[in-house]
């Protein structure tokens, strides 16, 4: 299995701190945000990492993170020309995926669970898609999943009546189907191929798995939830002490 970093658009919530560099690469804690989802790939084997961002500071990815032999990974990059959704931002990787499955991630997504054996369990038998599910309390600014039993019914973006409290994280498990859906998706009203719609042609299929995650997970896309990554990021256990 393939992994995918989503790293583009332009993060105008994030302003004017986003204004000379890309939000995956401020800091969260004592490391570049892009680390926390790079770390959740490559914790569960993942050897082939692409990171797809926007052009305007590529090289900035590059720089940081290079071949990512001192990460014991093979990194690749792409471009996103525009901002044009994060499903079409993963059509970029379908040449890279080389009909393998993948694992996506959105570069600012931190997860408190180890979400390892998931992905492992995945790869080890690749059928349609796999999401993990987080209470919050703020479900309006997510994908909302409506859940009967072990099946998922329904994903709704950003919702402005929730019908639950149940968000879907940017962990997205997909079988090699995902490229032909992407490739038959239409626009949404603001104008983006959405990760929703992706999900959902799944959901329609019967084919979509969820997993609810019992730790902490944000964000980091908005001042409040990078202040809230910030404080999650010193409290595992990896982080950095001070002396
Ligand atoms: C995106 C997805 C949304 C998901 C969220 C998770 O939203 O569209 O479904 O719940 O990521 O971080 P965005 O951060 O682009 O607003």
């Amino acid at each position: 299995m393939k992994g995918v970093i989503l790293a583009g658009g332009l993060g105008t919530r994030l302003k004017p701190i986003t204004n000379v560099t890309n939000k995956h690469l401020l800091p969260v804690y004592d490391r570049p945000m892009i680390y926390y989802p790079l770390e959740t790939l490559a914790g569960a084997g993942l050897k082939d990492i692409l990171i797809v961002s926007g052009p305007e500071h590529a090289g900035h990815f590059l720089h940081l993170l290079g071949s990512g032999k001192e990460f014991g990974l093979r990194l690749s990059y792409e471009l996103q020309d525009e901002p044009g959704g994060i499903a079409q931002a993963l059509g970029l990787a379908e040449n890279f995926a080389d009909n393998e499955p993948v694992a996506a991630i959105l570069g600012d997504n931190i997860f408190e669970d180890d979400l390892s054996q998931a992905i492992r369990a995945f790869a080890a038998d690749p059928q349609g898609a796999h999401v993990f599910l987080k209470e919050v309390s703020d479900p309006k600014r997510f994908g909302v999943a409506v859940v009967e039993g072990e099946s998922i019914v329904e994903i709704i973006e950003k919702p402005a009546k929730p019908p639950t409290n149940l968000a879907v994280t940017g962990l997205y498990l997909y079988d090699v189907e995902v490229f032909k859906i992407i490739r038959a998706l239409k626009p949404s009203a603001r104008g983006e191929l959405e990760i929703t719609d992706v999900n959902n042609a799944y959901v329609t299929s019967g084919t979509m798995r969820y997993t609810k995650l019992k730790g902490e997970w944000t964000d980091a896309g908005t001042f409040d939830s990078l202040l809230k990554a910030n404080l999650l990021a010193a409290r595992r256990p990896q982080a950095r002490r001070r002396a």
